[in-house]
């Protein structure tokens, strides 16, 4: 049997060829100096690692309710309270905003495609985008329309606007992102809430990387304590939880990628879509380490983040000297422009760097353009000096 000639056009129609020749190209290589990964290089702070493994012990291991774990819902309702000023209610109450609990972030993001999306339906993404952004909509039958943010990488209203129509479900954008870092400011937050809900459609933030925002992207908060300054963000605008949709995870701020966990909130009806789809999909999201995740919220992870700062400075000052890096605001990539005057793509300057043992990603895996370089600076600060050291030469050459 041909087993290939079964497959669906939206297997077919999935591209995962650019990140696994970077994969193949990292396994040939001996201890690289590896600036592609995209998980942080601190372990879990023990106060989860505990909670989940009492709540193992303690039998806590079957499935959970389809919005989350109780305890988990309630936690998450009150920090984003504090943290945005939604009051979300059950999920069964169309008046107000409703948490999920999901499978990673990726889990809440194939929720809300799959809720949002028809065939032939639009989903405006930034470009360069997040791997999965495209390739999600491809799954749906629907079109994935790329707003170009180069050289700056901020998805603003005025570069959305002129890409929505009447096919449009949802403007997706993530702040600060990846690949580049970069987070949009309060203004440019307000502006595009406002483009969204003036033309009817679900703004989805994806806003993985909130945590791991550097002290000097952070603005005082709308809403919570007097003094504390966070990423900004569209939910945190009046009147936002009729058309923000929340999307949030725990891999990356904590450090436990592998333990799948996310939450997302916004309107009833969209959420209640989610809830429906993922009781016949992923059922829950695994239950011991929901609870293992409620020690998170008490956790403070600001000594790391500083950390991270001193990275992204070390970044900025080494390549800013022979090439163009849009300042990263937060997570910890920087996507790094290859000197034109090299006449090389991406993905060539990236096989330049594998020669000299060093792993990057070339642009072109996360954009229609290949001109740049996604270094993640995830990694032992001083492996980070040398490869800097590595590319900058490759780059003065
Ligand atoms: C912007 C963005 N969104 C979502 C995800 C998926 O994260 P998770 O591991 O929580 O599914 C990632 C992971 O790299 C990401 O960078």
């Amino acid at each position: 049997m041909n087993a290939t000639s079964l497959l669906s056009d939206r297997a077919l129609g999935m591209d995962s060829s650019g990140i696994r020749r970077v994969f193949e190209l990292g396994a040939t290589l001996d201890k690289p100096i590896n600036l592609s990964i995209g998980q942080p290089d601190f372990p879990v702070p023990d106060a989860l690692k505990n909670a989940a493994i009492e709540a193992v012990a303690t039998d806590l291991n079957g499935y959970s309710l389809n919005q989350g774990l109780p305890d988990l819902v309630v936690r998450t309702t009150e920090y984003l309270q504090h943290d945005v000023g939604w009051t979300c209610g059950p999920p069964k109450d169309a008046d107000s905003p409703t948490v999920l609990i999901t499978a990673g972030t990726s889990g809440a993001l194939v929720l809300a495609y799959m809720s949002l999306l028809d065939a032939g339906d639009e989903i405006i993404i930034p470009d360069p985008y997040f791997v999965s952004y495209p390739e999600l909509a491809t799954m749906c039958g629907a079109e994935a329309v790329r707003c170009e943010t180069y050289p700056d990488f901020k998805m603003t209203a005025e570069r959305v606007a002129p890409l929505i129509t009447e096919r449009t479900k949802a403007v997706l954008y993530c702040s600060p992102s990846n690949p580049a870092g970069v987070a949009l400011s309060e203004q440019e937050c307000a502006e595009l809430l406002e483009l969204c809900r003036s033309r009817g459609v679900l703004l989805i933030a994806d806003e993985i990387y909130d945590e791991f925002a550097f002290a000097d992207a952070r603005t005082q908060a709308a809403v919570g304590d007097a003094g504390d300054l966070r990423c900004p963000s569209p939910a945190r605008l009046p009147g936002s939880e009729d058309t923000v949709l929340l999307i949030r995870g725990f891999g990356k701020t904590y450090g436990c990628t592998g333990w799948r966990l996310g939450y997302c909130a916004g309107p009833a009806s969209v959420v209640n879509a989610m809830i429906k789809i993922q009781q016949y999909t992923f059922v829950c999201a695994p239950t011991p380490l929901q609870a293992g995740v409620l020690a998170a919220f008490d956790t403070d992870m600001g000594p790391t983040v500083q950390a991270y700062a001193q990275r992204r400075d070390m970044i900025c000052e080494t390549l800013g000297e022979v090439t163009e890096v849009a300042r990263p605001d937060g997570a910890f990539y920087a996507f790094v422009k290859v000197p034109e005057r090299l006449g090389m793509t991406g993905t060539r300057f990236f096989e330049r760097c594998v020669e000299e043992n060093v792993l990057v990603i070339p642009g072109g895996v996360f954009s229609e353009r290949d001109t740049h370089i996604r270094l993640s600076y995830a990694t032992d600060p001083a492996r980070l000096a040398e490869g800097l050291e590595i590319i900058g030469r490759l780059m003065s050459d």
